[in-house]
């Protein structure tokens, strides 16, 4: 696994679990630095392997007055090594630096004025006061030997600094955009204080992978499952960029796709790319084996099976494989950390069946330490069709968890068709790039309507249209009546088979995304 020490001079975040700590991580790279995220917990040692060239101690849900507190190795605080705690490890610092820490008599949440006292290295560029974003309940009492206050909000101490031990504390979250400087003042950390590397560009990411690809892979060979999303779509290319025709692309057929995208996606792969790829027609194995299963658990284990096996056959007909790849990005490596920091969570459903383990090749995952911003930049770069790299996500098991019930080809062929009416009404309106994820459900219920003079009894359809920023969470979008009028209409008037159209308004939680 590719660490920080192929990027030395970067910056280490600590997570103590704030649900902030994303931003905190794309913020410092989009200033052009290697930021990595690590469970709050890691072991001196495996810091200083990274070379980091500053450490940030994130916010975090418990209390360090609390007897089982989150607490780091005490060993970084020896280090030299300059670092920044925010929120929660702003208390952490003070309790940690001999300071005192109190639970407060109310705690402070959402916007409040940061006054600042006097001048430092880490305010610098800010204004005497400025609007921040709070988020915290304990209170910092008195500040550790040796330290001095960087400002208050009313008549709470916000921070506290030593520019000589180059360590520092802010009871504010600089990382969200609702505080004023706060890019100013991380990138006074990053750059002015740590002084950390800078060349974390698109371009730059881009030759590093292509170098480590070619090291580790030398003269073998690659097999990758190609979908046509965004992570393997990037991958693939990147790949065949360092190594050519070593890297043989499969693609699953598996008649659980949108529309079109069967014939579609090898097509670019082959002749834009010229990629070395195989195409796998394998919609009877799948419609076959949903056959009279309607429970969304099974549905999924089968298509996960499947998709496994029709992999595992077509990778083995390639002589001399070695290496496995997949499209693996960031969010996935933090989510699926077995022991995490407290922000881990697991998202097993989306960890198609099982396929490394099974095929014993090595694992070959370039991006597996990008966000999707990142992935996106490099796929432009890269040349991949802007239309590809703006795709919103389609999940794994592909139309099946959108056909609640039992699949069959039939439903299958109806629901291809009024999500092609959906998405190219999307785009039409320009509104495909404005909201996060745009897809259309069948439903297993029929009612009774009328067209021209007959009655019908018809399948009813419904349009589920969400915006996010991390899938975690997300609302409906309120996509505008009048194309709601338009794609109702056009559905039932193309589709024969879909008399009724309804609009999913449920955010999530407490509703999913995908239907099941
Ligand atoms: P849910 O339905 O869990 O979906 O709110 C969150 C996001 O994940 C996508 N999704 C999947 N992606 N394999 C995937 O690669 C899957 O099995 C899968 N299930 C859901 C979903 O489309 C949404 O973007």
């Amino acid at each position: 696994m590719a660490t920080l020490s192929t990027h030395p001079g970067g910056i280490v975040i600590l997570d103590f679990g704030s649900q902030y700590n994303r931003l905190i991580a794309r913020r410092i790279r989009e200033a052009g630095v290697f930021s990595e995220i690590l469970p709050y917990n890691t072991p001196y040692e495996q810091i200083l392997e990274r070379k980091p060239a500053g450490i940030i101690l994130t916010g975090g849900p418990s209390s360090v007055l609390a007897p089982d507190a989150a607490l780091p190795d005490p060993r970084i605080l020896q280090a030299g090594i300059p670092i920044l705690g925010i929120c929660y490890g702003m208390q952490l610092l003070a309790q940690l630096l001999g300071g005192k820490v109190e639970r407060g008599q109310v705690g402070e949440y959402g916007p409040a004025r940061f006054y600042r006292s006097g001048e430092n290295a880490l305010l610098e560029g800010t204004p005497q006061s400025f609007r921040v974003w709070m988020s915290h309940f304990d209170q910092v009492k008195q500040l550790p030997p040796g330290f001095r206050p960087l400002g208050k909000t009313g008549n709470v101490l916000a921070g506290f600094y030593d520019d000589r031990r180059r360590i520092y504390a802010l009871q504010f979250h600089p990382e969200v955009s609702h505080t004023e400087y706060g890019d100013r003042i991380l990138q006074n950390f990053v750059l002015n204080i740590s002084r950390a590397a800078t060349g974390w560009t698109t371009g730059n990411i881009i030759e590093h992978q292509i170098r480590e690809i070619r090291r580790r892979v030398g003269n073998r060979r690659v097999v990758l499952g190609l979908s046509g999303g965004v992570d393997s779509s990037v991958a693939a290319v990147l790949i065949h960029k360092a190594i050519g025709d070593r890297l043989t692309a499969i693609f699953v057929d598996t008649g659980l796709l949108r529309k079109d995208e069967a014939r579609q996606v090898p097509e670019t792969f082959r002749r834009h790319f010229r990629m070395n790829l195989r195409n796998v027609d394998a919609r009877d194995r799948f419609l076959s084996a949903l056959r009279g299963i309607a429970d969304p658990e099974q549905k999924r284990k089968i298509i996960g099976r499947e998709f496994v096996e029709v992999f595992t056959e077509e990778a083995s007909r390639i002589p001399g494989v070695t290496f496995l790849a997949q499209g693996t990005i960031y969010p996935d490596v933090i989510e699926s950390r077995p022991s995490g920091g407290p922000s881990a969570t697991i998202k097993s459903h989306h960890n198609v069946g099982g396929l490394p383990e099974k095929m014993q090749l090595e694992l070959l995952e370039p991006l597996r330490e990008l966000f999707k911003d990142e992935v996106r930049r490099m796929g432009l770069e890269l040349g991949i069709p802007h239309k590809l790299i703006m795709r919103h996500p389609f999940p794994g098991p592909g139309l099946a968890v959108r056909i609640p019930g039992e699949v069959t080809p039939e439903k299958v062929r109806l629901l291809q068709e009024a999500d092609a009416i959906l998405l190219d009404a999307l785009h039409r309106h320009g509104l495909y790039d404005r909201i996060s994820q745009a897809f259309a459900v069948l439903l297993p219920v029929k009612s009774v309507g009328v067209m021209g003079d007959e009655r019908t009894y018809g399948h009813t359809l419904v349009i589920r249209a969400v915006e996010t920023t991390d899938f975690m969470t997300a609302r409906a979008s309120h996509l505008p009546s009048a194309f709601l009028d338009e794609i109702s209409t056009e559905i039932i008037n193309r589709v024969s088979g879909i008399n009724r159209v309804l609009y999913d308004i449920t955010s999530k939680p407490p509703a999913t995304i995908e239907w099941e």
